[in-house]
């Protein structure tokens, strides 16, 4: 249980490792399943979410799961419609366009919605020798799927909200929080051990709009959770360490643009830090890949409260024998 150690900086050996997106597209097994099920069926089967999120266990020996499933679930749930789109992504369909849609998102049961969490979450459990992390998009993220309709990296119509309608994007990231904290409520009572919030998109926003759009909402989040774990994730995250220190999480999770040693320097125990090779590293040499995990393990050494991830996901076609690398460099360092 060395990710809880970790989590409450109190972990005496090695750090514990999990990968974003453990359970995707670089496992042939995953790729396999996905021919025969899209990526949102696999999420609403409990059995297949279970399958999944326990398939990367037959390989790799991880400390943690994450629980398959999708931010986009909650908007879904919201009542929007969502698909993916094979080389393209999620797509929702009639995203926001008015202020009158936001003013009249209905109020929706998610005990009902989300029904297929809980059975997925019982029975990860059931096979699981490590701790399971639950999660959900956070506030900003999702509104800016709901308004975009997809992913857009400038997310130009959103910040023409932000700038246009604040009061109406209050409104809209005030509703989904309601959603967010209910939703990860269903998975702590269904038995996950820490959850991670997932704020992809904030690292786009300038700092004033950082912390008028988007830790308010995070802060709300967390003190509704407390004192379950919570680890905060955004790509950007080592610009707004600071800013997202300072909402008092469990961990914050960081992307490769700053050395993990000097956050640390900046922000000591109780936060735990959860990072940050960069994803590409994995196509390296397993001597670069070596070096590079050893660069962080002693940069961290002895810190009882480091978590070691990558900076983002893990990339569709990362080798497997990288991820071999990887975890046998840090359960031999
Ligand atoms: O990390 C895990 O292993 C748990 C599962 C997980 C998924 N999505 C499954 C999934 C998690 C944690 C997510 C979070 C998620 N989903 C985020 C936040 C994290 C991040 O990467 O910043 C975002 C922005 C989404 C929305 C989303 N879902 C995108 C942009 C995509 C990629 C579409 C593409 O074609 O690349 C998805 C699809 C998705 N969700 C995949 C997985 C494993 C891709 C696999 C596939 O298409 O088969």
């Amino acid at each position: 249980m060395s990710l809880l150690a970790a989590l409450q900086c109190q972990n005496t050996e090695r750090p514990p490792i999990w990968l974003m997106r453990q359970a995707g597209r670089y496992l042939p097994e995953f790729r396999e399943l996905r021919k025969k099920h899209p990526i949102l069926q696999i999420c609403h089967k409990p059995e297949l979410a279970t399958e999944v999120t326990l398939m990367p266990f037959k390989r790799f020996p991880f400390d943690a799961a994450i629980l398959f499933s999708d931010i986009l679930t909650i908007p879904q749930a919201m009542g929007f419609t969502v698909h993916f789109r094979e080389n393209f992504g999620p797509i929702i369909e009639h995203p926001i366009t008015t202020t009158k849609q936001i003013g009249t998102l209905p109020h929706i049961n998610l005990d009902e919605k989300l029904s297929f969490l809980p059975p997925a979450i019982s029975a990860i459990k059931r096979e699981l020798s490590v701790p399971l992390l639950g999660f959900a998009g956070a506030p900003f993220t999702l509104a800016s799927y709901l308004i975009e309709g997809k992913t857009n990296r400038d997310l130009k119509l959103t910040k023409q909200w932000l700038m246009q309608e604040p009061k109406a994007f209050h409104t809209l990231l005030n509703t989904i929080t309601d959603h967010v904290i209910a939703a990860l409520k269903i998975q702590i009572a269904a038995g996950v051990d820490a959850v991670q919030l997932f704020d992809s998109w904030a690292g786009q926003l300038t700092p004033h709009h950082f912390t008028t759009f988007c830790t308010p909402y995070l802060q709300k989040i967390l003190d509704a959770i407390h004192p379950r774990p919570t680890i905060l994730f955004c790509r950007g995250s080592s610009y707004y360490t600071t800013h997202l220190a300072a909402l008092n999480p469990t961990a914050i999770s960081l992307d490769w643009h700053a050395d993990l040693a000097t956050i640390r320097q900046k922000h000591p125990t109780p936060l735990a830090l959860q990072g940050n090779l960069d994803p590409s590293i994995l196509f390296g040499s397993p001597t670069t890949i070596k070096q590079e995990v050893t660069r962080l393990l002693t940069q961290m050494q002895g810190d009882p409260g480091y978590i070691f991830n990558l900076g983002h996901g893990i990339l569709p076609d990362t080798p497997l024998d990288s991820v071999h690398t990887l975890i046998d460099t840090i359960k031999s360092h």
